[in-house]
């Protein structure tokens, strides 16, 4: 892994943790599991909860927050890396009261710059330190090196799973990656399309216990949202669901997401010292993932 990407990120996370901005990444193993939903729902209930959020569409070449939100930003992550438009000038502003970081279409230059994207993100990023009181990030599924470097980045990182066992062992998959590299970083899990909290709950409790056995660490329950016909239309109509349906079960259990969410500590960076000796030496590991 290149040692400017994931350390630039990581630097310039670590000043905004100075001023106090928290950085929240939601990820997957499998890709199609909601975490795009759930960042979006997140980033507007954080917003309700007085919070300044930027949201930033992380799957740089596939992103797809803005049609989530039902907006058409003017640029994208692509003029900014590869058309020198200034960051201030991406930066959408919604019009629920959030910003958003649009990530591009498929750009064949920018596949080729993923690594100078990484970097010139990493900056901009800088330049933000007093501006958010929460960063969401919406990353890509995998474990590919530019979803890692948002990832290992975080203070505090969702994964969203399902119960097919696909889901499941990218799940755990990733939870390897991420505890052997980063011990310290908290990991709430937050079970998707579940038939009932039951299911839920059960799926978390399977995952928590191998956690427990295998990498002698522990998940945080984030909760559990059910397979819900009208987050699957809500979708479809490119309008937010909780702006939608807020007075909805599905309503509730996003904002007991985020009150769980916001209540866990972020990670402790004390621990994490030599954290960029790790993230260079965890390089094969997270290679070998892609
Ligand atoms: N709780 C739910 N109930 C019903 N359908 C859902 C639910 N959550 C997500 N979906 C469906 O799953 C699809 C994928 O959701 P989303 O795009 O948020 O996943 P993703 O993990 O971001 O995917 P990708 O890995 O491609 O980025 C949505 O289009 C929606 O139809
Ligand atoms: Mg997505």
């Amino acid at each position: 892994m290149d040692k400017g990407a994931i350390g630039g990120l990581f630097n310039i996370e670590r000043d905004n943790k100075k001023k106090g901005t928290e950085i929240i990444a939601v990820t997957s193993g499998k890709g199609g599991v909601g975490k795009t939903n759930l960042s979006v729902n997140l980033s507007l209930l954080l917003r309700q909860f007085d919070k300044k959020v930027l949201l930033i569409d992380a799957d740089i070449h596939l992103g797809n927050v803005d049609l989530f939100l039902g907006v058409t930003p003017p640029y994208t992550i692509a003029d900014f890396v590869l058309k020198n438009k200034s960051i201030d000038e991406i930066i959408y502003k919604c019009p629920e009261g959030i910003d958003l970081l649009p990530a591009s279409s498929v750009v064949r230059e920018l596949i080729e710059s993923e690594e100078v994207a990484l970097k010139k993100i990493g900056e901009a990023f800088r330049r933000f330190h007093d501006d958010y009181d929460v960063m969401v990030i919406d990353t890509g599924a995998g474990v590919s090196r530019t979803v890692m470097s948002f990832v290992l980045s975080a203070d505090k990182v969702v994964i969203v799973v399902t119960s097919d066992p696909a889901s499941v062992a990218d799940t755990y998959g990733m939870i390897k990656i991420i505890k052997h590299t980063v011990p310290s970083m908290p990991i709430v899990l937050v079970v998707n399309m579940a038939k009932n909290l039951e299911e839920g709950e059960s799926l978390f409790k399977k995952l928590n216990l191998m956690v427990q056995k295998f990498l002698n660490s522990k998940l945080i329950f984030g909760g559990c949202l059910l397979k819900d016909e009208q987050i699957s239309r809500a979708i479809k109509m490119q309008t937010p669901f909780i702006q939608e349906y807020p007075n909805s079960t599905s309503s509730l259990y996003f904002k007991l997401i985020v009150r769980k969410l916001m209540s866990v500590p972020s990670r402790d960076r004390a621990l994490d010292m030599n954290i960029f000796d790790r993230l260079v030496g965890s390089r094969e590991i997270i290679l070998g993932g892609e």
